[in-house]
């Protein structure tokens, strides 16, 4: 069961985001909860959503002590039920949504022939159909208003083929929402999508990846996607020449990836 709660409700008045409301899906920890302050300090009006409590709390906690506004609405974002009264509960607090940014997700890093299904179907839910669920909540009061911004969290693993499931999942969110910024260009909904590389987040903990910059890039890149849509940025730039040779010469990759060997 979704439960909330409010911190200053009014709505901000300074800011490039004032007046706005921000939907931050993962907000509890790494990209999601940088997104979530970078765009209250914005003055955008956030709600937070994940499922762990505490961590959201803290996080609202930031915000209001800066000054911003911030509602708690905890959702897993697995349970179709939770997802529709998360958008539910944004419209009736504040009357409006002008900002989504689907980002909840989680990685996979066991070799497909040893994930148990369920982990198979969890991964899908969080990373795609929770995205698509909660888009689909909010789309409608977006086309009405003829205004709003919905932005998704993929992965440069969702333009090099990397792992079995996560890929399928980014790549999933990637034709999500390339072909949903088709179907609704002219509306004055924009549709954006952030590509990050390795980002130093609990996700990435125990990784030893040189150059890995933290979350708060990936978070300004979100933020000037408000204001300024973009069809897809990759963050940081440099991941795009990675992009270039899977695109160019994917047999290139394949000998980068050869070592692991974790298939067998
Ligand atoms: N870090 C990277 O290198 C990197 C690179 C490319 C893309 N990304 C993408 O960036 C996004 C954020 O990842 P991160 O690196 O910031 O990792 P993170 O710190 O582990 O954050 C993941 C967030 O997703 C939430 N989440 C997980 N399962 C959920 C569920 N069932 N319902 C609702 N929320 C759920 C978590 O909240 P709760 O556990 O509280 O529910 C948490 O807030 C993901 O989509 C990830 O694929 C990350």
């Amino acid at each position: 069961m979704a439960s909330e709660s409010g911190h200053q409700m009014a709505l901000t008045t300074q800011g490039a985001l004032a007046s706005q409301v921000a939907i931050v899906t993962g907000a509890s920890s790494g990209i999601g909860a940088a997104t979530a302050r970078e765009l209250a300090r914005r003055g955008a009006t956030v709600v937070l959503a994940a499922r762990r409590a505490e961590e959201l709390e803290a996080q609202a906690a930031v915000i209001t002590a800066a000054g911003g506004q911030a509602l708690v609405v905890l959702t897993d974002m697995t349970d179709a039920a939770q997802v529709a009264r998360l958008a539910a509960r944004t419209l009736e607090v504040y009357g409006r949504v002008d900002v989504l940014v689907n980002n909840a997700g989680l990685g996979a890093d066991r070799a497909f022939a040893r994930t148990a299904p369920e982990d198979i179907t969890h991964t899908v839910q969080v990373n795609l159909l929770g995205t698509m669920l909660l888009t689909r909540a909010l789309l409608p009061e977006m086309l009405r208003q003829r205004r709003g911004a919905i932005i998704a969290v993929a992965s440069v693993a969702g333009l090099i083929a990397a792992e079995p499931i996560y890929s399928a999942t980014k790549y999933g969110v990637r034709g999500f929402m390339l072909s949903l910024r088709r179907q609704v260009a002219g509306s004055g909904v924009s549709v954006s999508l952030v590509s990050p590389g390795f980002i130093r987040t609990p996700l990435t903990r125990g990784l030893r990846v040189p150059l890995m910059p933290g979350p708060e890039v990936v978070a300004r890149r979100i933020a000037r996607l408000i204001t300024h849509p973009r069809r897809e940025v990759v963050v940081p730039r440099y991941y795009r020449v990675a992009v270039f040779f899977e695109r160019t010469m994917p047999w290139l990759v394949d000998l980068a990836f050869r070592p692991r060997g974790r298939g067998k």
